[in-house]
Formats: structure tokens, sequence, C-alpha cells
């Protein structure tokens, strides 16, 4: 099999060059975080080294949140339109993409995935209470102004509190797309053995699997229909400097809705350090992960290594073992 190489494995390219050598119609679940290139704060990926890759669609010299060019997301449409084509091609007929975003680009991403094929099923959200505002005030500008330090103070005083329109950010959408279907869902199900949504998993207490989630406890309401368990120190990884790694649980999460068969295959074109095909393994599911940096295709293998080391962070393979060939024709037969 042309992916066989590929299976169970980091590897370090860049996901345009490399998609083209996944097999068509291969893989179960895409689940990424993609790098935005809006500006060096967004410090998604090591800047110096993006930089250096000359990737044309990398954004620079953007006074942090001070510039608003409109150009950044049409780029960016431009380029996730060509990486979702691509996921398009190789995921199975009826398999899942779940895409993360920012609330600000998450229109521009969601159409690309769109105009690539795909049909956009619906939008997780990540509902977090704790971020940096990155708004600024005026008194920098209003300093500079051309008049006299009493009119300034003035002005000031009227404009206290007033910033840049960046508010808190508190959630981060997910764009849920699939693959249009092989006939209907019972039928996609039983050829490629994925298209449905186990709605067996549970979400805070013992709660129907929801589109919104959290790792924070915020109260009893919301914790009791969205709280997934918060990240640990252990899972990330003393030695994982990634600026962005996203919690094992929402990574678990979406998989288990997604992935049925034992053998699926999750991909990560954008794996960082590795949290998804963490993920994966942990569910006893396979995986592959691409990136563009060496430095976080090593901490990857180090985090994957490390389950090896420690069997009993494989704890939720007991659920999917009943999730076998077999187990899907026989549940679908009683149904
Ligand atoms: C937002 S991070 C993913 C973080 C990941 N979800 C985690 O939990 O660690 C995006 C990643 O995309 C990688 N990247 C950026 N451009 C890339 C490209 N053209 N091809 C492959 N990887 C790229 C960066 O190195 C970065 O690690």
């Amino acid at each position: 099999m042309k992916n066989d190489k590929f299976i169970n494995n980091i590897i370090c390219a860049d996901t345009l060059e490399f998609l083209p050598r996944v097999e068509t119609n291969s893989i179960d679940v895409v689940l990424t975080d993609p790098p935005y290139f809006l500006d060096k704060l967004d410090n998604n990926w090591d800047y110096e080294e993006v930089s250096n890759k000359s990737n044309q669609y990398t954004i620079k010299s953007l006074p942090a949140g001070m510039k608003f060019d409109r150009e950044q997301g049409k780029k960016f449409y431009a380029w996730y339109l060509k990486i979702s084509a691509e996921i398009f091609r190789i995921l199975k007929p009826g398999g899942f993409f779940f895409s993360f975003s920012s609330p600000r680009l998450y229109h521009r991403m969601a159409s690309a995935i769109d105009d690539a094929g795909f049909e956009i099923r619906d939008a997780f959200m990540w509902l977090y209470t704790q971020n940096q505002a990155k708004a600024m005030g005026v008194d920098h500008f209003i300093k500079k102004m051309d008049i006299d330090e009493k009119a300034k103070e003035k002005i000031k005083e009227k404009l206290k509190g007033w910033k840049t329109p960046q508010i808190k950010s508190c959630f981060e959408p997910i764009a849920m797309a699939q693959k249009p279907t092989d006939q209907t869902y019972l039928k996609n199900m039983l050829k490629h053995e994925v298209g449905l949504f186990d709605t067996n998993v549970r979400i805070g207490d013992n709660m129907y699997p929801a589109n919104v989630f959290t790792v924070d406890k915020i109260d009893e309401l919301i914790d009791r229909a969205f709280l997934l368990p918060k990240p640990t120190k252990k899972e990330k990884g003393d030695y994982n400097d990634h600026k962005t790694v996203k919690p094992l649980a929402i990574c678990e999460y979406l998989i288990k809705l997604s992935a049925f068969s034992k053998d699926a295959v999750v991909l990560d074109p954008f794996v960082g350090s590795g949290t998804t095909a963490v993920a994966a393994k942990k569910l006893g599911k396979n995986y592959i992960g691409i990136d563009a940096n060496e430095k976080y295709v090593k901490i990857s293998e180090r985090r994957l290594s490390e389950l090896d080391k420690k069997p009993n962070l494989f704890r939720n393979i007991a659920n999917t073992e009943k999730q076998e060939k077999g187990g899907l024709q026989i549940q679908l037969q009683i149904a």
C-alpha cells in the first residue's frame, strides 16, 4: 500500500508538497490546527524557521495589533483551498475534516474547505475563560499629536479605557466538514467504515456529545454539559516548547466521535508537537503527522515514544476494541 511507509510516522515536510504522496480515499479523519501566517505575534510556529523556508504565505512586518490587512484573509483562503483540495482527495468518502481556526479567520477557512468540495456539517466551539487581550491603548498616539499638552490631556481623559477593537478572545471555532458520502450514510459506513458519529461518546457529566466544549471548570451548568478533562503538564511534556499545544482531551473527543474503524488513519497536516497523533495512538488508531519544522517533529516523536513507556496512558483502547469490523456488522444487523 502506498501509505504504508507513512502510517504511524511523523513526517518533516511542507504539507502542500507532501500530501500528493498520500493515497486517494485512504484517510478516515483529518484533524488539524493550521498556521494562519498573520503576524509575528501569532507565534503558531517557529517564526524564524518558517520564514526562512521562503513561504510566500508568511506575512511579515505587521506591527502587533495595529494593522488590519484584508489581504491576509484572502491569502489564507487561497492557500487553504489548495490544502483542502488535497485533503478532500485523500479522505475516504464520508471522511471528516476538523480544522481549528480563529474567530477572525473562520469565514475564510470554512469557505476554502467548502469550496474544495466538503460539506460543512457544523462548527465546534472551544470555550475558555483565560486569554490575553491584544488591544492597544491610544495614549502613545495622542502624545505624538501636534497640539498642546492641555488638549492632549483632555483627549486622554475623554478616551480613557478606549482601545483598538480587539476584544479578549475566549473561544476557538473548529470547522466540522465531511467529504460527501458514497450513497447513503449507512451504505457509506458499511463500505468505508466512516461517515457516522459515535453518540455513545460522553461529555461533561455523562452528557450527549455537544458542539461546545471546554477544559476549564466554569460553572456547574456549563461543566455538566461541556467539560472535557483539563490538560496535564505530563501530557504536554516539560521539553515541549511549542507555543500552541492543543489539549489532548479535545483531540481525543473529536477522534472518538468520528473514527470508527480499528484500522482508521487520522492525519494531521500541521501536527506541531504531535497532539493529534498522541490522541490517535492513545485511542488505538493509526496516525500520520506532518510538520515543516524538524524541531517539532522530534518533540512529536518523543511524546509518542513516551506513550509506549507508559502503557496506562492507553486507557481508552478498551472502548475501541468493540468497534472492530465484525463488530460493526453485528451492530448494524441488530439495528
Ligand atoms: C498551530 S501549530 C499546530 C500545533 C499542534 N496542534 C499541537 O498541539 O502541537 C501549526 C504547525 O504547523 C507547522 N507548519 C507551518 N507551515 C507548515 C507547512 N507549510 N507545512 C507543514 N507544517 C507547517 C508549524 O511548524 C506548526 O508547528
